[in-house]
């Protein structure tokens, strides 16, 4: 029988890791369904990706708006039928590291929105097209600051990070990833996290002008351990990983 079109969702994929996370995939010829709220951006990076030789898609997805969310999955369905890996990178750090007590519940909302609810409501709608496929993945991105186990570890150097609604919102992504794990494994369907690791993006509002502090992965590094997972033949699967191994959640 002949093997599947990779099909690849990316929400988020217009720029940071989403976008070398594409770009990577591309190359192994996966089609590129580059989610991005923003369609100028979204546009750029699917003609960036189509310039490098690969095949890619701009799909209008804001995460946090439902009617986007079914207009994608109807798209994907209507023009392939299926869809094979989805990449949950879209995602926010709004809180600015403020501590607990004074962290207005307005902005952990609005990290929440994004990066849980956001999540949850792409993944339901995608996991109809993604039984559809002859194989299937989830990979979501979480992050070292979501652990619990590191945030209650004293000897952990993110016993001092304060960010709740950014560390709270990526303790419920693995939380997403546990129980989709466990609902899709008799479908065949891996569902993993990963942390990408301190990457010099635009993220939690740095400025990209900027040169990396020391310590900061470029974003093609960044996208290693997505990739990996992405291209990796049997996926375990309720994982949560980054490139030096397993992480505690
Ligand atoms: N960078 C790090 O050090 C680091 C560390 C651990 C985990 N992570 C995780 O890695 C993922 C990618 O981060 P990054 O570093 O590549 O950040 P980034 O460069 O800021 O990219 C974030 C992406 O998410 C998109 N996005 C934000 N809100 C959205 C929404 N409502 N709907 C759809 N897309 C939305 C952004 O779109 P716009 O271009 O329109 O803003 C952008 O494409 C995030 O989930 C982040 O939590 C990053």
């Amino acid at each position: 029988m002949e093997k599947q079109k990779t099909i690849t969702l990316i929400t988020g994929a217009d720029k940071g890791i989403g976008f070398e996370t594409a770009k990577a995939l591309a190359k192994a010829d996966h089609t590129i369904l580059v989610g991005a709220r923003n369609a100028a951006k979204g546009i750029k990076a699917a003609d960036a990706i189509m310039a490098l030789g690969g095949e890619a898609e701009f799909i209008q997805l804001d995460v946090t708006k439902q009617d986007q969310i079914d207009a994608a999955a109807a798209q994907i369905k209507a023009e392939y039928g299926y869809l094979s890996i989805l990449i949950n990178n879209a995602g926010v750090a709004l809180d600015h590291h403020q501590s607990a007590s004074t962290m207005p519940v307005a902005v952990m909302r609005q990290d929440f929105d994004v990066n849980f609810f956001g999540l949850v409501a792409v993944t339901q709608a995608m996991i109809p097209l993604l039984k559809a496929a002859d194989s299937a993945r989830i990979i979501n991105l979480a992050s070292n600051m979501g652990s619990l186990g590191l945030a209650s570890d004293p000897n952990s150097r993110f016993y001092k990070v304060n960010s709740l609604g950014y560390q709270a919102s990526k303790a419920a992504v693995n939380f997403a990833t546990i129980s989709f794990a466990k609902e899709l494994a008799p479908d065949g369907i891996t569902v993993n996290s990963v942390n990408p690791g301190w990457t010099a993006t635009g993220f939690g509002g740095r400025d990209e002008s900027q040169p990396a502090i020391p310590g900061m992965q470029t974003p093609a590094e960044g996208a290693t351990q997505v990739i990996n997972l992405a291209l990796t033949d049997s996926p375990a699967t309720g994982t949560f990983t980054e490139t030096e191994g397993t992480l505690p959640w």
